[in-house]
């Protein structure tokens, strides 16, 4: 009983909903994000990578993941062929003829499934927002993921100056104000749009074993929020983030148990593939 006070008493809690809603529909799709928005989530979290023609596209991976893709013919991506089949090789118009939607999930069996396309980044904002206003449901925040990595820079996706530039172009367009937030494992992106647009909420993502000082110490800034793997959240690690300003939001959390003693530590938000557990 005392456990449901504390976690009532949360009235600006983040629920986000992983790639939309990966546990139930197929992932960074627009399908997934109604799915969440369905669910009450706050905000929807997403990926993007770029395509040959300087798209800007909704995909975790900057390649056809075998665990999700099907070929144009109908035919499934390979494990061992899947990361020659790289997005940033490809136009958008090609990318679009992979069905990411119809594949059974090695992972997520819950998954509806049903013929699907990696969607635009503009295209999943504004079936969104129309979405939400035809429903009558509060208009969401997209937690929008730069997927650069040092280790891959000019091979699966621009240098981070050109990406964050053509991320941040769409996003220009669509005037989403404070229902912003860029995140990033890599602090390059973060980096670029604290010194270019400071306004711009960030979220640092981590998955290693480093203290958040040595973390903090990488990037260089306090992001708004710092986002860490959530097995490695302990009660200091909410106390020190407070301290010093930041919001502490975990990745990637799919049980309820887990949610409610993470919730009782005290952090503001929590990434789920699972909407439906909040
Ligand atoms: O938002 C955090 C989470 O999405 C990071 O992991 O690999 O699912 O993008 P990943
Ligand atoms: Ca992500």
């Amino acid at each position: 009983l005392l456990g449901s006070h504390l976690l009532i008493a949360q009235p600006n809690f983040n629920r986000e909903g992983h790639r939309g809603a990966r546990g139930l529909m197929p992932e960074n799709t627009v399908r997934a994000m109604k799915k969440a928005m369905d669910l009450g989530v706050q905000t929807l979290e997403l990926d993007v990578v770029i395509s040959k023609d300087k798209q800007v596209v909704v995909s975790h991976d900057n390649y056809m993941s075998s665990d999700i893709s099907l070929k144009p013919d109908g035919s499934p991506v390979t494990a061992e062929e899947q990361k020659k089949i790289n997005l940033y090789q490809l136009t958008y118009a090609d990318i679009k003829k992979y069905d990411v939607g119809s594949k059974p999930h090695p992972q997520f069996a819950q998954q509806q499934k049903f013929p699907a396309y990696k969607p635009l980044l503009s295209e999943l904002i504004d079936s969104v927002n129309t979405y939400a206003k035809a429903k009558g449901l509060p208009l969401p925040m997209f937690n929008i993921e730069i997927k650069s990595n040092p280790a891959t820079d000019g091979e699966y996706h621009p240098e981070p100056t050109e990406f964050v530039n053509l991320v941040m172009a769409v996003l220009q367009k669509q005037k989403l104000g404070k229902r912003l937030i860029i995140q990033s494992f890599d602090v390059r992106p973060l980096q670029l749009i604290h010194k270019q647009q400071p306004d711009i909420s960030l979220s640092y993502l981590t998955a290693n074993a480093k203290t958040l000082d040595e973390n903090l110490a990488a990037l260089g800034f306090k992001p708004n929020t710092y986002s860490p793997y959530y097995k490695t959240v302990t009660a200091e690690t909410v106390k020190a983030c407070h301290d010093q300003g930041m919001l502490i939001i975990p990745w990637t959390v799919n049980t309820k148990a887990e949610i409610d003693s993470l919730r009782q530590l005290g952090v503001d938000g929590i990434i789920s593939d699972y909407p439906n557990l909040f």
